[in-house]
């Protein structure tokens, strides 16, 4: 099961296993990681799982969709080159070892 690196805002580090097919924000919400809301619960409208995504994986994921794209312009922390929404990172086996930074705030 590939292992996703959840940076928090006082810098420790949360290594969850995330199941292949889960998002990156479910990953989350089931292992209690505190940064990530989710608002919406996952339907790209809420914009509460900003992430920065760590940049030796960042090439490793498609580009987001208009719908992404859309929200991201309205992302309560600074929007950055790696900015993604976590609940569009679908986790397949070569993005093990995902590093995901949390925004110091999602509201
Ligand atoms: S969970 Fe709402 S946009 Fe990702």
């Amino acid at each position: 099961m590939p292992m996703v690196v959840y940076v928090l805002n006082d810098g420790s580090e949360c290594r969850v296993d995330v199941p292949e097919g889960a998002t990156v924000m479910r990953g989350a919400i089931q292992n209690n990681i505190k940064g990530i809301d989710a608002e919406c619960g996952g339907s790209c409208s809420c914009a509460t799982c900003h992430v920065y995504v760590g940049e030796s994986h960042l090439e490793m994921l498609p580009e987001p969709d208009p719908a992404e794209s859309a929200m991201l312009t309205g992302v309560a922390a600074e929007r950055k080159s790696n900015s993604r929404l976590s609940c569009q990172i679908t986790m397949v086996a070569a993005l093990d070892g995902l590093v995901v930074r949390i925004p110091e705030r999602q509201t």
